[in-house]
């Protein structure tokens, strides 16, 4: 016993010891960003926002301080010479959305930046290191090019019955530096896809640059450092352009036939730039866009994002983009008026290709087809290789799924042709990819090919706008793990430039109804903050004249009353879900506008606080043997709205308004009660989703809510732990059932393999997140659903379940915005061995995990340098947590806030700890 005893003392003596050794060590300064990105090129933020990432050993550690230098040049920064902002030690502990505060930024001018912080002790850590950034063209007048193109001509007659997809438009422009260059950037934009190339190389990494904005409202445009790239004698800059989304087909136009089913934004695609050559003596000599430049026809005889491209390699004006090629057979380029959108830079994330990969298996279903299996459902394209005689026509058609007959099923794509084609200049190996196309599929169809192929013939390249790296999850469900990555490769599909629905038919739309659902989930796989600020411009720029915010955004087609409650209420879910997530109140300040009169709109449509389905509703959408009421669905969403609002409005200072709907909020709330909610607890419709929505919402009055909850959970039970809900209904099932304790049926759901749940995908092997709850079944092709035409295997609404695994069953959520202050609640029960995760959140990782041991339960954490976290073991009885094997009362760094009847409720400061309660 004694001996015990003194083995304590020792150990808890020196760990004491150990930590204020390690106390010491000053913070450490990582991750140093600017509006999110880090080191951009080419920005227009005048203010912009700087954020680092802390790290550091020991517990409780913080900053107090910091100081941010910005200079004109890397050697003043080096010698600490702050010459543009030297911001001065600030008392602050943000470490994120730091507004820049020095002189007015210049166009076309790069800036170094550094960081120091100061911790809990005034210890001052040594300067981060260097980042930068450089401001694009600020001024109108900076701009000298002139929108061109090459004339194709125009002969399209019939719309609806033959596809009208007209050749690429090639540009080049020959020029010879006068002296020896410092820096050579190029400013780029085309109203339409275009790609850069200089010197018979692609510039830069990007896919379908520019964008899709609303182009009459806005082009972004991009920046690119080519000085390395620039040679002695002649250069040559070309461009690439193509219809893309400004003049091609979009989304489902076809298929039902609107008045116009392309050309939504312009009929011809331009390009427009201008090169900045940086000479050593300073002077300055710009390459615009002009008619100096040459046009032309090349081997891209047709370019559509859904039809697909056709390259005939006969046609290659070789060396076109390179120096010493004779252009006279070249024409002078048709000039096109600027657009009425403002020129600006993309706010978000360009197009990528963030992977590539290997086929693993080619089957050939009929002679000469043959069939390459990627191994996951993927949104890219595919890179040919092949070797045989010019002319020879080899093409290629993409699939989610085979038939039974091994062919791959197209029927889904609807009017997406979805097929390229590439016909052999028979010069020895070809290797092609396409540049202005892209298709959702894990199969690729090659017919034509000379010979058999072999794996190498084919590789995927993935396209993304993001990648799924914040956070890792894993459990002793080994079907709930492959759910994870499934959903984590279903949001790289569809993030591509705006949230998709889908990657492959003829839809691939930003539906907001999709987008909101999933808003808090993306931003758990992936840093979502710039992707999401793009995109929340283009749900600004589609709202409604009348307040409300349309089906989808970008919204080209001009249709009236394309909205839906929950897919319109994406403009405040969305914002509010980017305050929450990374403490972003400059994106609430730019839409608050269009949020206070959508919130007009709906008081106007409403009656008695009570708001009605209303517009083309889409419902509990693909919900499965219950059917909620769109008035239900309507009602209970603006309730959703004012309370949201009311944070919101707080979160931007305006205190008369957030106590304006913090009123409408309870007006709505009791008026909803009084139609909805019965006295019994029961919900008049009765359905999973009525109960998920009002629970979650908080729509229930207080004294039925545990009632309420009860009967979710009956209902769930008596439905043998299937769902029976839709894209709104699904997660918030989860969600309720957690909020009010149901941890085993919560889990019930999740390990469900059966018809209808995620579980019945994944034994369906399914390497993505489908559509429809039946989206396909291995063994009863004929009782499924595949062949109708509404049929996608990429579709995220239904992976918002990652909101729970790491809110719930991970169990880390944000008290405050931002993340600073930390709850870790996981939702702890025997239907799991174990569940661990963690999440990159903006103030640094934070990590959970849990498992049962023999008579005890072990809770791992780790909270981040500059950051607190509320702890939620669950037990009452204090005396049975032990962390590090100590008892909480000899735990200088652990204070109990709480024991109730479930939880104690502990804070503590940042570091690593190691519960063990008893069971
Ligand atoms: C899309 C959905 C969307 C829905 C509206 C569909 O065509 O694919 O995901 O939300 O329309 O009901």
């Amino acid at each position: 016993m004694k001996i015990k005893v003194i083995v304590f003392l020792l150990i808890t003596h020196f760990t004491s010891i150990y930590n204020v050794l390690v106390n010491k060590t000053p913070l450490n300064i990582d991750t140093l960003k600017i509006e999110y990105l880090t080191n951009p090129i080419g920005m227009d933020v005048l203010k912009p926002r700087f954020s680092w990432v802390l790290e550091a050993e020991g517990r409780n550690r913080y900053q107090t301080a910091y100081r941010i230098l910005v200079s004109s040049s890397q050697e003043k920064l080096n010698q600490n010479e702050g010459d543009i902002w030297d911001s001065g030690k600030i008392t602050s502990s943000d470490t994120n959305q730091v507004e820049y505060g020095g002189v007015s930024l210049r166009s076309h001018t790069t800036y170094y930046w550094k960081v120091k912080v100061w911790d809990e002790s005034n210890t001052e850590s040594s300067w981060s290191e260097t980042a930068h950034w450089s401001m694009g063209l600020l001024k109108f007048s900076n701009w000298k090019g002139l929108f061109i193109s090459h004339d194709v001509g125009y002969d399209k007659t019939d719309k609806y019955d033959s596809l009208y997809l007209p050749p690429a438009r090639y540009l080049r422009k020959s020029f010879t530096p006068k002296k020896k260059i410092k820096k050579a950037i190029a400013y780029t934009t085309a109203l339409g896809l275009y790609e850069l190339r200089l010197n018979g190389n692609k510039v830069g990494d990007d896919y379908f640059a520019p964008g899709w904005t609303d182009y009459n409202k806005r082009l972004y445009y991009q920046t690119y450092d080519i000085t390395e790239h620039i040679n002695e004698g002649e250069n040559v800059i070309g461009a690439i352009i193509a219809d893309g989304w400004y003049a091609g087909y979009i989304g489902y136009g076809l298929l039902v036939r609107l008045d116009k089913v392309r050309e939504y934004y312009g009929v011809n695609p331009s390009f427009m730039g201008q090169i900045h050559l940086e000479y050593e003596d300073g002077s300055i000599e710009i390459i615009p866009t002009d008619t100096t430049w040459k046009s032309s026809q090349g081997a891209i005889c047709e370019a559509d994002i859904l039809m697909g491209e056709t390259y005939d390699a006969t046609m290659e004006n070789t060396g076109w983009d390179s120096p010493n090629y004779d252009d006279k057979s070249w024409e002078t380029p048709k000039v096109y008026t600027y657009p009425n959108g403002k020129l600006q830079v993309h706010p978000g994330n360009l197009v990528k290709n963030t992977e590539r990969i290997r086929p693993i298996k080619i089957t050939e279903p009929k002679p000469g087809t043959y069939v390459f299996d990627m191994g996951k459902n993927i949104a890219g394209i595919a890179e040919l290789k092949v070797k045989g005689l010019k002319g020879t026509k080899i093409t290629l058609r993409f699939g989610e799924i085979l038939k039974r007959d091994g062919n791959i099923l197209t029927e889904n794509l609807r009017l997406a042709r979805a097929t390229d084609t590439y016909i052999l200049k028979g010069d020895g190996e070809e290797v092609w990819q396409p540049k202005f196309t892209y298709h959702g599929f894990q199969y690729i169809e090659l017919t034509g090919f000379p010979g058999k192929p072999t794996l190498d013939a084919i590789t995927g390249l993935v396209l993304s706008s993001i990648q799924t790296d914040a956070s890792t999850f894993s459990s002793s469900n080994e079907m709930n793990n492959k759910l994870y990555e499934n959903i984590k490769t279903t949001q790289e599909a569809n993030f591509f430039d705006i949230p998709t629905d889908c990657p492959q038919r003829d839809e691939r739309l930003g539906w907001l109804g999709d987008a909101q659902t999933f808003m808090r989930s993306a931003s758990l796989n992936a840093d979502v903050a710039s992707f999401m600020s793009k995109f929340l411009i283009d749900v600004d720029d589609a709202q409604r004249w009348y307040g409300a915010y349309p089906n989808f955004a970008p919204f080209p087609y001009s249709r009236p009353n394309q909205y839906a409650p929950a897919w319109m209420d994406a403009g405040i879910i969305i914002p509010y879900n980017m305050y929450k997530v990374y403490n972003d109140t400059r994106i609430l300040e730019y839409m608050y506008v269009g949020m206070e009169k959508f919130m007009e709109f709906q008081a106007d449509a409403s009656t008695d606080f009570l708001r009605p389905g209303g517009g083309n509703n889409w419902g509990d959408w693909l919900s499965v043997n219950e059917t909620t009421s769109h008035d239900f669905i309507g009602a209970s969403y603006y309730g959703y709205d004012a309370k949201l609002m009311a944070e919101v409005a707080e979160a931007l200072g305006k205190t008369a308004d957030a106590e304006k709907y913090k009123t409408l909020f309870q007006n709505i709330k009791t008026a909803f009660a009084k139609k909805y909610i019965q006295e019994n607890g029961h919900t008049s419709e009765d359905t999973q989703t009525t109960y998920a929505l009002a629970l979650y919402f908080d729509l229930f009055p207080e004294h039925l809510a545990k009632k309420g909850a009860s009967r979710l959970a009956e209902k769930i039970e008596n439905n043998g732990f299937k769902f029976s809900s839709g894209f709104l209904g699904t997660k918030h099932v989860m969600l309720a059932l957690s909020k009010y304790g149901y941890y085993d049926i919560a889990y019930k759901l999740f390990k469900q393999t059966e018809y209808p749940s995620w579980g019945y995908s994944v034994v369906n092997g399914s390497t993505s997140i489908w559509e429809r709850w039946n989206s396909y079944t291995k063994d009863e092709l004929s009782n499924s659903d595949i062949n109708s035409k509404m049929n996608s295997f990429s579709h995220y609404a239904f992976g918002s379940v990652a909101e729970w695994m790491f809110i719930n069953a991970v169990g880390i959520d944000t008290e405050d915005s931002g993340y600073r202050n930390i709850i870790i609640k996981p939702a702890i029960s025997k239907e799991m061995n174990f569940i661990k995760g963690s999440y990159k959140s903006i103030n640094g990782t934070i990590s959970s995990a849990w498992n049962w041991g023999k008579n005890h339960l072990n809770m791992d954490i780790e909270v981040p340098t500059n950051t607190s976290a509320k702890v939620y073991i669950p037990t009452s009885e204090v005396s049975k947590i032990k962390e590090s094997n100590m008892p909480l009362n000899k735990n200088p760094d652990i204070k109990v806030l709480q024991s109730e009847e479930e939880f104690t409720i502990l804070k503590v400061g940042s570091g690593k700890y190691a519960f063990k309660i008893k069971t």
